[in-house]
């Protein structure tokens, strides 16, 4: 697997705080099946800073200590870049990573309960310059959970989708797992990853437990699809592949039982 959404460096913000909590991090990404990993600390999220080169540098350094202490795991720059006007802008300039640092699709967070104004500009403005905006856990954002059609719409006109493998699993609850079970069958999700934070509890672990709850829903190949081909269409530059939707969200199994008991559909 390759795990495209993870705070694995150290000492750059709320992920990793140290080298040795990192190398915890990456040993258990090894030892649950991660082969490659993608370093994303946050940026512009008002609290953490991390420019390209920081990071760049980061990525280096650790991953020479994993090869340093034998831990079989490749690692690339990236980036969880907050949704804020100047993005475009830093992207433009190089200052803000993009994933594997290739200028062709980033990580975009979003804040939890909102939508910032202006955030349909900024995509687009994203899409038209060539980069292609990846978002960040959108089942966690409330307005998107509550209103999926808007998500719908980002990604009609070329956003992709990246859920949290532990909302997949019933980690974050039963309604996040059922509505992750919704998004991914209507063909709008395409990455899972593990947004790790720790070696234990938020952990790389947790992305196989997303990808079994995957294989389970849609089968092996779509869980494949979901945490290695396209993460490694991301690190490669190319054009991430869509699932083939398998139910509309508006007829989603729970509603579908319920009307099958209204007279009028016997
Ligand atoms: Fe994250």
């Amino acid at each position: 697997m390759i795990d495209c959404h993870c705070h694995i460096l150290p000492g750059i913000d709320d992920g990793a705080h140290t080298l040795e909590a990192a190398l915890d991090m990456a040993r258990a990404a090894s030892t649950s099946g991660i082969e490659e990993l993608v370093c994303t600390p946050h940026h512009l999220n008002g609290v953490y800073d991390n420019p390209a080169d920081a990071i760049r540098q980061a990525s280096a350094n650790l991953q020479k200590c994993l090869l340093e202490v034998g831990i079989p795991l490749r690692v690339y720059p990236g980036s969880e870049l907050h949704l804020v006007p100047e993005l475009p802008r830093q992207l433009l300039d190089g200052a803000a990573m993009t994933y594997n640092d290739l200028g062709k699709a980033a990580l975009i967070e979003l804040p939890k309960a909102t939508i910032p104004m202006g955030a349909e500009t900024i995509l687009e403005q994203l899409l038209y310059r060539g980069v292609t905006p990846v978002i960040a856990h959108p089942e966690r954002n409330l307005r998107l959970a509550r209103r999926p059609e808007q998500l719908a719409e980002w990604i009609a006109r070329g956003c992709k989708a990246q859920l949290t493998a532990q909302s997949c699993s019933g980690d974050f609850g039963e309604r996040m797992q059922r509505l992750c079970r919704r998004w991914l069958e209507s063909g709008w999700v395409h990455l899972i990853a593990s947004d790790a934070h720790r070696a234990a509890g938020r952990s790389p672990d947790t992305l196989a437990a997303g990808r079994a709850s995957v294989a389970e829903w849609l089968g092996e190949e779509a869980a494949t699809l979901l945490t290695c081909e396209n993460p490694r269409r991301l690190l490669n530059g190319e054009d991430l592949v869509s699932l083939a939707p398998r139910a509309d969200p508006r007829t989603a199994p729970a509603r579908r039982r319920w009307l099958g008991f209204l007279p009028w559909r016997r």
